[in-house]
Formats: structure tokens, sequence, C-alpha cells
């Protein structure tokens, strides 16, 4: 692993904070063996990851069958991450992984369609917005030296997960290679209801209505706030200062951005994505 800078370290094309893993773990990943019933979360850091984590594990304890666990990360590791790992061959089916990988980092055993993956996206202004309010908060992470340096790094792919652009493309590039369902962190703000009821149905669990309304009620980001199983206040003060549930909002971006910022997102975005024709929803 080649060190870049204090704080990241790179590997196979790819941005690891430093520490929270090792070429050895990332290469063993080769050789993982997949599930047909493992379900896999896979985002860009700050795309709502923890959210859809609470969604999803929500819908299989309704759905019935579940182990209990004491946090919604040790029910849904990082597959990449070294920290807390146990062998999870030893896990009971339905094992659930969140991952911020790139598809060709991730096991192979993805690719026989049977185990499930979940993308979920969010629009860049909001998403670099979160990453910079959360590299300030996280001892993990260089603390910005300010937005404008932060974006530039953002932009450049210097950050960890590497560039956001690139794990966009890859991941909706590779729709006929796995068995995947896209969402975006917009549409499940601006309807929530329908987001779970969506993911209900990809993983075929047939949820009543009134268990449906239990998962959303649950997934609300005042209840998430509260929830010590859900909000990650449960990792150490020193590493994450409480900032994983910030404002939950889309358009914070207008708060940070100026004019010729986000007219530097929109071209980059027409430039690097313009073929895959997205439409974010900004506001
Ligand atoms: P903000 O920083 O914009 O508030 P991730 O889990 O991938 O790290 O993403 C974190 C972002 O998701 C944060 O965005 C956080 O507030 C938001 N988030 C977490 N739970 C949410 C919820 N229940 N509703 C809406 N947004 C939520």
């Amino acid at each position: 692993m080649e060190k870049i800078t204090d704080y990241l370290c790179r590997y196979k094309d790819y941005n690891f904070a430093i520490d929270f893993t090792t070429p050895e773990h990332i290469d063993s990943l080769q050789s993982f063996e997949i599930r047909d019933s493992d379900i896999f979360l896979v985002t860009y850091p700050k795309s709502g990851t923890i959210w859809t984590q609470q969604i999803i594990i929500s819908i299989c304890e309704l759905g019935g069958g579940l182990n209990e666990y004491p946090n919604n990360l040790e029910h849904m590791p990082w597959l990449e991450y070294t920290e807390g790992r146990e062998d999870y061959s030893l896990r009971p089916s339905p094992r659930l992984f969140a991952s911020h990988l790139t598809p060709a980092l991730l096991p192979p055993g993805l690719k026989d369609k049977k185990a499930k993956i979940i993308y979920v996206m969010r629009n860049p202004k909001d998403n670099i917005v979160s990453y910079y309010h959360f590299s300030s908060a996280c001892g993990d992470l260089e603390t910005p030296k300010s937005f404008e340096l932060f974006l530039e790094q953002y932009l450049t792919g210097n950050v960890g997960a590497s560039s956001w652009f690139d794990h966009i493309r890859k991941w909706l590039s590779s729709r006929d290679q796995y068995n995947i369902l896209y969402l975006t962190y917009e549409d499940m703000i601006l309807d929530l209801k329908g987001a779970v009821t969506k993911i209900c149905r990809f993983l075929g669990k047939n949820l009543s209505e009134a268990a449906i309304d239990q998962v959303v009620e649950k997934s609300t980001f005042k209840s998430m706030k509260k929830d010590l199983k859900a909000n990650y206040e449960f990792l150490p003060k020193e590493k994450v200062s409480g900032n994983f549930m910030r404002k939950g909002q889309i358009g914070d971006w207008k708060n940070i951005f100026t004019p010729a910022q986000s007219e530097r997102v929109d071209r980059l975005l027409q430039e690097k994505l313009g073929d895959l024709s997205l439409k974010f929803i900004w506001e």
C-alpha cells in the first residue's frame, strides 16, 4: 500500500483511509465466498449509507429470523475494513455487508447474480458538502483547511474512496453483471415509503403495510438520530464526533458553494458522466 498523505493510502487504484485495511485483506476478498442470500449495500461515502443500512436491517428484522447485534455496524459490517472483522463464514444467513469499494475490488462471486446489491448515490454537490463536514469532524480523516481546498481534493479524487465520478461510472456501467438495485438519496428523501417498498420488493420480503410503516418510522432522520444502534454515536468520540447524522437534507450545498464552484461541478459532471444522462435532484 502506497502512503499518499498522513491520512490516505492507495492500493489497486483506490484510496483507503490509513490503517483501515491491508493489501492482504483486500486481496483476500477475491476469494471471499459469496452466499446466494448475501445482501450488500454499496455506496460512495456520504451518500446515505447508514440510512439505507437502517432500512435494510429493519426490513430483515421485521421479515423474520435475524440474529440480534449490538448495533447496525456489527449487524452490517464494512467488508473492506479490518477493525472488528470476524470470520464471516461463521455468520448465519442472510449476511449483510456494507462497502464503499468499486466493482473490481469486491468478491467476484457477486457476479453470479444471486446475492443482492443495493447501490445508493447522491447528488455530488450535497455529497461534497457532507463529506467536507464529516472530514472536519472525523479524527481518521484529514481536517480540510478550507472548503475550496477540499473541493479541489474531491474533484481530483484525492479523498478516501477516490473519485466520485469514477465510482458512479463503474457501478452504473456494471448493471448487467450484478443483481443490483439503484437508488438515490434524493428519491429516498422525497418518498421514503416508496424507497422502503422498493427495497422490500428487491429483497423478496413481503412485509405488511403496517410493517412497512414501521420501517419508515424507524428510518426517519428524527428517529435515527436518537436510535443508539443506528446513529453511530457508539463509535469512540475521538474517531467521529457524533456527526454521521448531520442535516439530512437536499440542497445544503447552496449554503456553501459559490456560483463558480457550482458551475465547475456542473461542467465536470457533463464532461465525465454526460453520456449517462443522469438526472439529479438538486433542491
Ligand atoms: P448530511 O451530512 O448532508 O447531513 P453516510 O451514511 O453515507 O455517511 O451518509 C451520511 C449522510 O446521510 C449525512 O448527510 C446524514 O445526515 C444523512 N442521513 C443519515 N441518516 C439519514 C436519514 N434517516 N434521513 C436523511 N438523511 C440521513
